[in-house]
Parts: structure tokens; sequence; C-alpha cells
């Protein structure tokens, strides 16, 4: 397997880099995706958090206001049952709540069930590449004009070594990692010439947060990377210093573990 390029999730944005900008974050009230958003409100960007369950979502909520950030906006979703309808919407919405949208960022995810292809259950399949993929798809085309309309549009596909690594029993979770990083490379191929926006993927590593848990529940969380530790390095892709990184799969730096 070629090594990725990787990227430090040691970094601060500089003063003023996300103020007045608005980030969708799928995911917004997992592991990753709160540390991102509560990390991006602190940097003053107003944050459409998007998940499926409204009182994580409203916990998140509060926890940004009374962190000082700008107020959010709550955008409950189940990706799973979405249907196609759903997702213009979704970019309609934002456009008459907050008239622009800066970075999309994906980091919602379902670990499927993990078994040989032979025996992987068909239903199951379906769901998990609906979440972690076609989901990916269909926001990220129902956002495209809304961020070619930004001066520094930026999309993050949150990927996993899974999908590169072809690991046997990854079932459908690794095939969709393949699949978004595949996306990634298709848009970013097709935006280049005719947008600015900045389209990647980034695989944080392990990282301590509920799908970790599922996947490998006998792991000790506090020996792991903690999701603050890894939230820098989706914060420099969505902000001005990212803007040299295009259609790239990026991973996050090792980082000492436990800390963040
Ligand atoms: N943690 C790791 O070691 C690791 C490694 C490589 C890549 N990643 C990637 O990192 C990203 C973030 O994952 P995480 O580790 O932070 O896991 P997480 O804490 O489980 O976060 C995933 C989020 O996605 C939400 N979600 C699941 N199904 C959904 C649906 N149908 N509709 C809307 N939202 C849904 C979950 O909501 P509920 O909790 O309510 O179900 C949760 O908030 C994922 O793309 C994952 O593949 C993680």
């Amino acid at each position: 397997m070629a090594d990725q390029p990787q990227l430090s999730a040691d970094y601060t944005p500089p003063a003023g880099a996300f103020e007045g900008r608005v980030i969708l974050v799928t995911g917004a009230t997992g592991g990753i995706g709160e540390a991102v958003c509560r990390r991006l409100a602190e940097a003053k960007a107003t944050v459409v958090l998007l998940d499926k369950d409204l009182k994580a979502l409203e916990g998140l909520y509060d926890r940004i206001v009374a962190e000082g950030g700008p107020e959010p906006a709550i955008y409950p979703m189940n990706l799973e049952g979405a249907s196609f309808d759903h997702y213009p919407e979704v970019a309609q919405r934002i456009r008459e709540g907050l008239g622009r949208l800066d970075g999309l960022l994906h980091a919602a995810a379902v670990l499927g069930k993990p078994a040989p292809v032979d025996h992987y259950d068909v239903e199951a399949w379906y769901r998990t590449l609906q979440v972690n993929l076609n989901a990916a798809f269909m926001l990220t085309r129902a956002c495209l004009p809304l961020l070619r309309a930004s001066d520094r549009g930026a999309v993050v596909l949150t990927s996993d070594a899974s999908g590169r690594a072809g690991e046997a029993y990854g079932g459908a979770y690794a095939v969709a990692n393949a699949g978004l990083e595949g996306l990634m490379r298709v848009l970013a191929a097709e935006l280049a010439e005719t947008t600015s926006i900045c389209v990647n993927s980034l695989d944080p590593g392990t990282v301590a947060t509920r799908l970790h848990a599922e996947a490998y529940p006998w792991d000790n969380p506090f020996e792991l990377t903690q999701p603050g530790q890894v939230a820098g390095a989706f914060i420099r892709l969505l902000g001005p210093d990212g803007r040299d990184c295009h259609g790239q799969a990026l991973t996050v730096a090792p980082s000492p573990k436990g800390e963040g």
C-alpha cells in the first residue's frame, strides 16, 4: 500500500479565519464530528450540525453556545432513511437561513456488520453504503452550487485505512471508505479547472469514539488518540491554510496518545 500524505493535527487557524463562514458537518455529535464542530465554533464559524439524534444535537448546540461560539444551526436528519429529495432541501434551508456555505465535512458513519463477503447480510450492506457513501455523494451534489459561490469552498470526506488495505471482514464499511476516496478523486478532478473548491479525504487513524469502541471493544479508550487530538487537521483543510491541498487522500500524522 502506498504511503499516504500526512497532515499534522497540531494546528490553530489564524484569527478571523472562520469569522462569518458557514460549515456543514455530518455526524456532528459523533466523537470526531463534535470535536471539529466545537473547534470550528471556537474559531467563530457558524456550524450547521447534522446528525440523527435531536437530543444529542441540542446538547451540542448548548455546549457550543456556552463556550461562546456563534449560534449553530441544528439539522436533524437520518441519512439511512433520507430520500434523494431531502438533500436539496438541506442546501435550500442553509441558503435561506444562513445565505452561504463555505465548507462541508462528512463525518457520519456506521460500522455495519464486519463479516466475510460470503455471509454479509445484504440489507446491512445497503444500509451501510447508504449512510457512509451514498449520503456523502447526495449531500455534496446538493451543496455544490452553494460551495461554488464561496471564495473558499472546501469538501472533506472522512475516510478510513480499511478502504485502502482491503482488510478481510471489513465488508461494506471498508468498501464505502474505498468509495469515499474514489468520490473525492473524481470530484477533485472535475472541480480543479472550474472552481476554487478544495476537495480532500482525511483518515484520522485510530481514535477513541463510539464507532471504534463498537469495532474494537477490547481497546482501552484512554490509551488511544482522543478526538480533540485529530480535530486540528480537519480544521486546517476547511480553512485558508488548506488551500494548497486538493484531490489528496490524507492521513492525520500520529500524535502523543491519551491527551486532547
Ligand atoms: N474512530 C476511528 O478510529 C476512525 C478511524 C478511521 C476513520 N474514522 C471515520 O471518522 C468518522 C467519524 O466517526 P467517529 O469515529 O467519530 O464515530 P462516531 O463517534 O460513531 O460518529 C459517527 C456519527 O455518525 C452518526 N450517524 C450514524 N448513522 C447516521 C445516520 N443514519 N444519519 C445521521 N448520522 C448518523 C452517529 O450518530 P449516532 O451516534 O446517533 O449513531 C455519530 O454521531 C467516520 O467517517 C469514520 O469512518 C474513524
